[in-house]
């Protein structure tokens, strides 16, 4: 049985499309992630599941039963919003004990005691529970609310955007503690963020939107080596892919791309694609810049030199560009300068160039 499952679930705003007929399973311990740039639907989505939204129409359930008519209170979730907003006049203690104060039957107090203590310590915060939210640092913070949805102990806990309050540094440290907290719990996360690295990091699965369209459902892994489409594949990665646009062409038995700029060895396995118009994107990481092995050639119009890599914007023949990485240590090039540069054909994808769909991943 699943966890949640959505239904043909859709939501419109007048003439918006917040949401189109969603179709997803989340399994019972699974660390989903819901990604996709700013207005693509995934506050909806958790909204929907929360009973903070009311459908247009489709179907949620939540451990096998429909939710979809209940409200908030009755679906057993526990939300964290990106504002959590701790109650300032309230201890740390008070704080995390908030629901279980609320809850009819109150628990005895002794009893409250025990579960926010189990909750605080899992979190890290056992020390701070006489602490009032100003006297504890952001990241702390973070983790008083969370303790708050965790001691519930709720069938789900949704967590909206829950670091991109904090500072760099801080939310690569609470991604750790997430995952860490995530796997000694199992229990079921469904968690929107816009981050591509955060999701990748901390995700068992992702599903990635836009415009209120479900793309991709899929392990990292999966999301970066076989991305569905053109736009899941430029979503996710540290930079926009490489995309040139061009077609199949075969030259001594082996398939090539063919664009303005020249033309590109793909994967043997590429032999069997139909002819049409393609598009080929390719991640900076598997274009090799050098001196003079490659299948294209250009001049350097930027070197961007970050911490352990050196990125290389090359400017072709034909003046389209492409950013290719290299180790610094073992490649150095200046603006200015001719550069080859050498593809990996198992990490080339391509897509169809009209409908960006997924046509063929050279690591098949
Ligand atoms: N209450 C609302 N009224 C009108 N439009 C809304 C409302 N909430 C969301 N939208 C629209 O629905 C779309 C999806 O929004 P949302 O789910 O919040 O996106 P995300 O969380 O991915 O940034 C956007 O175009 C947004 O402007
Ligand atoms: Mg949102």
């Amino acid at each position: 049985m699943s966890a949640v499952r959505f239904s043909g679930v859709s939501k419109n705003y007048g003439p918006v499309v917040a949401l189109a007929g969603l179709d997803l399973d989340v399994a019972e311990g699974e660390f989903l992630s819901l990604l996709g740039p700013s207005g693509s639907g995934k506050s909806t989505t958790l909204g929907l599941l929360a009973g903070l939204i009311d459908a247009d129409g489709g179907k949620i359930e939540i451990a096998g039963r429909d939710v979809t008519a209940l409200p908030p209170e009755k679906r057993d979730l526990a939300m964290v919003f990106q504002n959590y907003a701790l109650y300032p006049h309230l201890t740390v203690m008070e704080n995390i004990a908030f629901p279980l104060e609320a809850r009819k039957p109150k628990p005895d107090a002794g009893e409250i005691r025990r579960k926010v203590e189990v909750v605080a310590q899992a979190l890290g915060i056992g020390a701070l529970l006489a602490r009032y939210p100003r006297e504890i640092s952001g990241g702390q913070q973070q983790r008083v609310a969370l303790g708050r949805a965790m001691v519930r102990d709720p069938k789900v806990f949704l967590l909206d955007e829950p670091l991109s309050n904090l500072d760099a540094r801080l939310r690569i440290r609470m991604r750790r503690d997430l995952k860490a907290l995530h796997a000694q719990l199992g229990s079921t996360i469904v968690y929107v963020t816009h981050d591509q690295s955060e999701a990748m990091t901390l995700s068992s699965r992702i599903a990635i939107f836009n415009h209120g369209r479900l793309q991709q459902v899929a392990p990292p892994a999966e999301i970066y080596d076989r991305p569905a489409n053109a736009f899941v594949a430029n979503f996710v990665g540290d930079r926009e892919m490489n995309f040139l646009d061009g077609e199949l062409g075969v030259q001594g038995g082996v398939p090539r791309f063919v664009c303005a700029g020249g033309s590109v060895a793909l994967h043997p396995s590429a032999a069997v694609l139909d002819a049409g118009k393609l598009r080929m994107g390719v991640r900076a990481e598997a274009i090799a810049p050098g001196r003079d092995k490659g299948d294209l050639r250009g001049t350097v119009a930027l070197a961007e030199l970050a911490g352990p890599d050196l990125f290389l914007t090359v400017r072709l023949a034909d003046d389209t560009e492409i950013v290719a990485r290299a180790d610094p240590r073992e490649f150095a090039a200046r603006e200015g300068e001719s550069v080859s540069l050498a593809f990996d054909p198992a990490r080339i994808h391509l897509f169809d160039a009209e409908t960006g769909i997924a046509r063929h991943h050279g690591a098949a």
